[in-house]
């Protein structure tokens, strides 16, 4: 594995971070790891919070929890992956403070950022090229919140129930 050598900066809230966390199910396990050689690599400290035990069946939303609840309190951004992204996107986002997006290209890992303020990027070890996921947390990492007309979106997210009409709640 050859890793592109540039310099990374994480983007905490266009706040600019060196720290982030990381976790995965089993199906995420090989793809974590390459991403923490590539984050090291790049003077990126990242934080694994699991799962190590390859060969183990885990569930998806014990390693969301871990990193929902490292997020709130430190403010940070995470990288979740599980086998397809699916299950760890599912689970991570019923946290009210989490911002997470699926992403399989460099496309989405740059909106997900300029229009939605993610501060967690999801990804699939099965589903998707490690090349391409290095690419996609590198855009991830490197872009800020375009804020604008976005802002006014993002925040809406943050209390969805206010958004229904009153014999919906
Ligand atoms: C585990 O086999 C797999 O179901 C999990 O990693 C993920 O893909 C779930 O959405």
């Amino acid at each position: 594995m050859v890793f592109q050598k540039k310099i990374l900066q994480c983007n905490k809230g266009n706040k600019l971070a060196t720290e982030i966390l990381i976790a995965s199910d089993h199906g995420g396990i090989r793809l974590k790891s390459i991403l923490l050689s590539h984050l090291t690599a790049n003077g990126i400290v990242a934080t694994d919070l699991g799962s190590k035990a390859d060969g183990i069946s885990v569930d998806y939303p014990d390693y969301a929890a871990k990193l929902a609840g490292s997020i709130r309190s430190n403010e940070g951004m995470g990288i979740l992956i599980c086998g397809s992204g699916i299950g760890m996107s599912i689970a991570v986002n019923r946290y009210e403070w989490v911002r997470a997006a699926l992403v399989h290209d460099e496309t989405s890992a740059r909106l997900c950022r300029e229009h939605n303020n993610a501060n967690v990027i999801v990804l699939s070890e099965r589903l998707m090229g490690e090349l391409t996921a290095i690419s996609c947390v590198d855009v991830f990492l490197n872009t800020d919140f375009a804020e604008g007309r976005h802002l006014r979106r993002v925040e809406k997210l943050s209390n969805p129930s206010g958004l229904l009409a009153p014999q919906e709640k």
